[in-house]
């Protein structure tokens, strides 16, 4: 610092007098505020505050502004979309990040189908919608190219046992087109896979859910995994690129089915089906399909299919707002919803992109009051979801060192609103917590109840689902970050799903008319986020984790021949349930302590960590075998949808490869063998969880 040497001592002007001693009085209030005695802040004004703030015209009004036009990912009209989310984040004056990717799409070039009579003539089918300009074709994601002409067979829903009736009723469905219906237990990539087993050359499947729009067609991807095909486990960076495998390599092609496939609409199929003569349809098959459907195939038609279509890596982008904790920064909340869609999105994702707009609208009002959070809030809005997880995997796998050390939680929403009835699935220690924020939430549909009595009354008990699918973005963040996720929505199984239908208008109308799920849905995922991100000691409950997996050990010990010991589970639970009960009786202590403020702080900040890494526990290396990138084992994707388990995936497969093995010489000891050894790894999964929730390295 430099005196001006002329006017030393200085003359302080009026002003200047009346600026030192605003300083002075500050000075003193500062050294005040940091010196008082220790009163945690009381954020629960301002969550209700966030409660009572809702208004369902801007919901409604943010779903139409994001569902003026398709915005399939990779596309010019996703970059609009895109910005949409970016500036609303910016206009509210939060924080806003972008992560851009590069990754592997794929887009349909051309489709046929036609059928042809003996007589010489032909009919070309409808693949499209009526009237769906502007709209992708409805195609299957990463299928092959390729040209068919061959008979037609109706293999029910593609199965296993669907072929083998067909083969008792002497059709061979080597090198024919198979129709199927969705809604066995298979994925969509799953159906084609099987078929492809079966020999059949090309696939056709169809939904026959929702008679009211027949000419709908489901558009989806077939690829198996989660994540770019040609970067599976790392990220590439659009600004700064990386490795990336060829699209002939092995580890590549294993992820593409290797016959072609389309997706139908129910009259399509109709059309087809109804030209079917051979052996008549199984009883079983009949259900739902008309009775104008004679035979399963071999009729004197023959069927020409062509598909064309291009992968190429495009460029995906993930957009953030970002609320910065005050106390513990370096913590982290999660709210993710996909933004890309294959049509308008109205429901699939936007429903839930509506709910974040708003959530960040609030929030920022919050923020403006005077609220800050005490750990970080970070919105995401993932790219390429459609394609498998895309935009969502490869930020965690970019991510994965500080995600791993740092995420409290990750709160998912794909289609919100789909229609009455709220639906969630939670990692258990969360189940407290939804239950507590459920009785918070009004419900939409009937004046006077929250969201919690609707919900119990329906299922006349709390039903929370377990989260082993693969089929939105929990899955990178649980299955292979092991972090402690919610996803929930409102309605099930609704009709225009993944069809040129999915707009505004469908919702306005059938799915949410006056917006209150809406409000619902977003009441529910911000408070959830709020709760997370402001109590003193996290609201994870790990005695509801116990108990759950409890449960599946009572479920496997009723499966399970004698000769497989499930000693080693029952102790690993044995020791989760104790340490979750002294955790349980460590958080009230502390809450009542009257400590220094420092210690007191730095002991919760122990606690807290120990609940959030407690789920990495249930991670292994070496993950589920065949399917490395799948890290936990508790909850995964099994690898044979014939299992009927929705946990402890390792052990689940190892049961289907015994039930095959059975049969074989030694193929019992050999099964047996199989089973224990993902009994003992899911147990040490188990007890990894209960010494991270214990801290210590010495059990006592
Ligand atoms: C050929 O056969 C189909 C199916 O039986 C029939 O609809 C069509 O009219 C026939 N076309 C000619 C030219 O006979
Ligand atoms: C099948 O359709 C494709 C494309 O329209 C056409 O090129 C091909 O000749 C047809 N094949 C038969 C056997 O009709
Ligand atoms: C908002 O909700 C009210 C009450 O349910 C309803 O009357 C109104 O039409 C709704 N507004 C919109 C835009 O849906």
């Amino acid at each position: 610092m430099k005196f001006p040497g002329s006017h030393f001592p200085p003359r302080l002007s009026p002003a200047a007098l009346t600026a030192l001693s605003f300083l002075l009085v500050l000075t003193f209030a500062v050294f005040t505020i940091r010196h008082r005695p220790h009163r945690p802040r009381d954020p629960s004004r301002f969550h209700s505050h966030f409660i009572s703030s809702a208004n369902n015209a801007t919901l409604s009004a943010y779903l139409r502004s994001l569902t003026r036009h398709p915005h399939l990912a990779g596309t010019p009209p996703s970059l609009s979309t895109a910005r949409l989310v970016l500036s609303h984040f910016q206009s509210l004056g939060l924080e806003t990040r972008s992560a851009r990717f590069r990754s592997v799409l794929s887009y349909p070039l051309h489709s046929s189908l036609s059928l042809h009579f003996p007589n010489g003539s032909a009919f070309s089918l409808p693949l499209a919608e009526p009237g769906s300009s502007g709209v992708v074709l409805p195609y299957h994601a990463y299928s092959p190219s390729g040209s068919v002409s061959s008979k037609t067979v109706f293999a029910n829903y593609g199965r296993e046992e669907d072929y083998e009736a067909l083969i008792k009723l002497g059709v061979d469905v080597t090198g024919s087109i198979v129709v199927v219906r969705k809604g066995g237990d298979l994925s969509r990539g799953g159906v084609v896979r099987v078929a492809e087993r079966a020999g059949a050359a090309a696939v056709l499947i169809y939904a026959e859910e929702d008679k009211t729009v027949r000419s709908g067609v489901e558009r989806g991807t077939v690829m198996s995994g989660v994540g770019d095909p040609v970067s599976p486990g790392w990220a590439v960076e659009a600004d700064n690129g990386g490795e990336v495998l060829g699209l002939e390599d092995t580890a590549v092609l294993a992820r593409f089915p290797r016959i072609p496939s389309l997706p139908l609409s129910l009259e399509c199929a109709e059309m087809i089906l109804r030209q079917l003569g051979g052996a008549s349809v199984p009883a079983e098959w009949k259900g739902s399909i008309r009775s104008t459907v004679r035979g399963v195939g071999a009729g004197p038609v023959v069927l020409n299919l062509t598909y064309q279509g291009e992968k190429k890596m495009a460029t995906i982008q993930n957009i953030f707002a970002v609320i910065r904790g005050l106390e513990e920064p370096d913590r982290y909340v999660l709210l993710g919803n996909h933004r890309d869609a294959w049509t308008y999105g109205a429901v699939d994702p936007n429903s839930g992109t509506t709910a974040l707009l708003d959530i960040a609208h609030r929030y920022s009002h919050m923020v403006r009051k005077g609220w800050s959070p005490r750990r970080t809030i970070i919105l995401c809005s993932w790219d390429a979801e459609e394609f498998g997880m895309i935009g969502s995997t490869e930020w965690v796998e970019q991510n994965l060192v500080n995600l791993g050390s740092k995420a409290v939680a990750y709160l998912n929403v794909d289609c919100a609103v789909q229609g009455p009835g709220f639906f969630a699935g939670a990692t258990p220690q969360l189940d407290d917590l939804l239950t507590e924020v459920t009785k918070k939430v009004k419900d939409p549909d009937f004046a006077e109840a929250t969201v919690y009595e609707m919900w119990t009354k329906a299922n006349k008990a709390i039903n929370i689902q377990r989260l082993s699918g693969v089929d939105s973005d929990f899955a990178p963040f649980l299955q292979h970050a092991g972090v402690p996720s919610i996803d929930i929505y409102y309605g099930r199984d609704f009709p225009v799903y993944h069809t040129a239908y999915d707009t505004y208008e469908w919702m306005a109308k059938r799915g949410d008319p006056t917006f209150q799920r809406h409000v619902a849905a977003a009441g529910i995922w911000g408070l959830l986020a709020l709760r997370l991100a402001d109590d003193l000691v996290l609201p994870f409950n790990y005695t509801s984790y116990a108990n759950e997996l409890q449960g599946y050990v009572d479920v496997l010990s009723n499966l399970l021949s004698g000769s497989i010991s499930l000693y080693p589970l029952f102790s690993s639970v044995q020791a989760l349930h104790s340490v979750a009960k002294d955790v349980q009786t460590e958080a009230r202590d502390l809450k009542e302590q009257e400590t220094e403020r420092e210690l007191q702080a730095l002991r919760m900040r122990g606690l807290n960590d120990r609940l959030m890494l407690a789920e990495r526990g249930f991670l292994d290396a070496d993950g589920l075998q065949g399917r490395r990138w799948f890290k936990h084992l508790v909850y995964g994707p099994h690898g044979d949808y014939r299992s009927k388990l929705g946990f402890f995936p390792g052990v689940a497969d190892a049961m289907m490869s015994a039930e095959s093995r059975g049969a074989k010489e030694r193929g019992n000891e050999e099964g047996n063998a199989l089973i224990q050894h993902e009994i003992w790894r899911a147990s040490r999964a188990i007890q990894r969880a209960a010494n991270a929730l214990r801290g210590d390295v010495f059990s006592q």
